[in-house]
């Protein structure tokens, strides 16, 4: 009996001075869960967007239900029953969600369309997924999970029979990647094939059947989930033992250098005090919406605070603008690279100069390019950021990499008081690592960082102290040694 639903035989893919895919062959079962694993640029995202219709192979072959295939357009995949939710989401800012969900598929009544059963359609698909946004509410007012909750409704209301998740959980929190995990499930009982990428592998041990590991554009093997741990899998992604994944070394702790009193702003924080000393390392978690990144912007002079004040060494400091806090040392590492991070179209090296310009001036004042090439190189091997060259524009690198990018910047940058927004969103497991020893290195340096993270196993391996947020307001305070993922999520709700 032949029960795969897609065989992919031998399937190479190149762009300039990379070799994406390279002869990747590996089938999937109808009915499973698959999940695609590997490092940063390890070539997931190339061969989705192959399935999808996106890119066209340079050679191999692609078997979907025994009919071989070859898809020139994303609509040709569509067709075919192949549904895709894209690391960076796709969706119509200014449409709303029920016109976002139809879009290119609408509903019509007679020659008119019908927005009546679009929206009665679209509320189903909502109430499925446990959200209660109104469906008239445009995209651009929903918060990045949300959006992405839209996207999987989106896929799902397509009728697919192969829905492709390229991390979808990357930006959800617990809460609602359980409810994700329970759609994906109910999927997969309807007999919808799933392939499902993520960096979590918890997640992957959690909810996939088999799952197939890519390295360096090479496929390094296919094997039933239920049969290798989660250290096998590290190895066969990374290529060599990883230990220690979370390295969390302790420092002496010193003076107050940030307190934070009484800050507030309307509608979004309330009333919230703390303080951060040298040598330690303070972890705020909480869900998505919680108001983390929030007090972060009122900390920088983003947003315009109502009340309350920041002291910084004992002395009260108020910054108009985040340009002021720049220079007074403050640093953001910002959670969405594609609106915050980076600019697309300039290179690695630009991108990681960019904030850092009185570094890289030549005594003359003009900017010294070979600076610039020292610094970015430095950058590009500490944190291992996978790229043809310095000079390659940021929008050709994988999802992970351009956040190293964004991390990069800013380390550079060398601000003494860092605030890292979900610093290793989308990143793999070992350069994961390599960002945790960096913010070690600050530390050591006498650096004070604040590191908001969703994913709690990383704010457990490496805070020593850990606010907690729920609706704007600081609900508690655990140390290093109380802190317990029940603890943590008790407070958040
Ligand atoms: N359009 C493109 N032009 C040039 N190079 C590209 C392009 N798309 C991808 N690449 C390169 O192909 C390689 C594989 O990238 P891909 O996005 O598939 O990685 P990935 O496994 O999805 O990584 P991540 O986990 O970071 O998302 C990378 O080296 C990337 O820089
Ligand atoms: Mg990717």
């Amino acid at each position: 009996m032949n029960n795969n639903l897609l065989i992919l035989d031998g399937i190479s893919k190149s762009f300039p001075g990379v070799k994406a895919l390279d002869r990747v062959s590996f089938e999937v079962k109808e009915g499973s869960i698959h999940a695609l694993v590997g490092e940063n640029g390890a070539g997931k995202s190339t061969l989705i967007k192959i399935l999808a219709g996106i890119y066209q192979p340079d050679e191999g072959t692609i078997t979907l239900a025994g009919e071989k295939v070859r898809f020139k357009t994303p609509y040709e995949s569509l067709c075919k029953g192949i549904s895709v939710v894209h690391q960076e989401l796709k969706l119509s800012e200014p449409l709303s969600i029920a016109e976002n969900i139809f879009l290119g598929n609408l509903i019509y009544k007679g020659i008119r369309v019908d927005w009546k059963s679009m929206r009665k359609k679209a509320r189903e698909l909502l109430d499925k997924f446990g959200m209660s946004i109104d469906v008239n509410e445009p995209v651009i007012n929903l918060s990045v999970a949300q959006k992405q909750m839209i996207e999987i409704c989106k896929a799902v209301n397509h009728n697919c029979r192969l829905l492709i998740m390229d991390e979808p959980s990357a930006t959800l929190t617990e809460k609602e990647q359980k409810i994700m995990f329970e759609t994906v499930r109910k999927l997969r009982a309807n007999g919808i094939t799933i392939i499902y990428i993520s960096h979590r592998l918890e997640e992957i041990f959690d909810l996939a059947d088999n799952v197939t590991v890519l390295r360096d554009g090479k496929c390094i093997g296919t094997v039933p989930v239920k049969d290798i741990d989660k250290r096998t899998l590290i190895s066969m992604m990374v290529g060599r033992e990883l230990v220690n994944e979370y390295p969390k070394e302790k420092f002496e702790v010193g003076e107050t250098v940030l307190e934070v009193r009484n800050l507030c702003r309307k509608g979004v924080l309330k009333n919230i005090s703390f303080k951060v000393r040298k040598g330690e390392l303070v972890g705020i978690a909480g869900l998505v919406g919680s108001g983390r990144t929030e007090l972060a912007r009122a900390i920088l002079g983003i947003d315009k605070i109502d009340s309350g004040e920041v002291l910084l060494y004992g002395k009260p400091i108020k910054f108009s603008n985040f340009r002021a806090a720049i220079s007074s040392g403050f640093g953001l590492v910002p959670e969405s690279r594609k609106t915050q991070g980076l600019v697309q179209i300039l290179s690695v090296r630009n991108n990681i100069c960019m904030a850092s310009m009185e570094k890289v001036l030549s005594p003359s004042g003009l900017v010294s390019k070979r600076k610039e090439k020292e610094y970015s190189n430095e950058y590009v091997k500490k944190l291992d950021i996978s790229t043809p060259s310095i000079e390659t524009e940021v929008q050709y690198l994988s999802g992970g990499n351009q956040q190293k990018v964004v991390v990069a910047k800013w380390l550079l940058k060398g601000s003494d008081i860092i605030f890292l927004d979900e610093p290793t969103r989308g990143i793999d497991v070992g350069a994961k690592r390599e960002i945790y020893l960096l913010i070690n290195d600050l530390i050591r340096q006498g650096k004070v960082v604040i590191m908001i993270s969703s994913e709690l196993p990383e704010i457990l391996g490496m805070s020593d102290r850990i606010l907690v947020m729920h609706e704007g307001e600081l609900k508690g305070e655990l140390t290093r040694e109380e802190a317990t993922q029940e603890k943590i999520l008790e407070l958040c709700v």
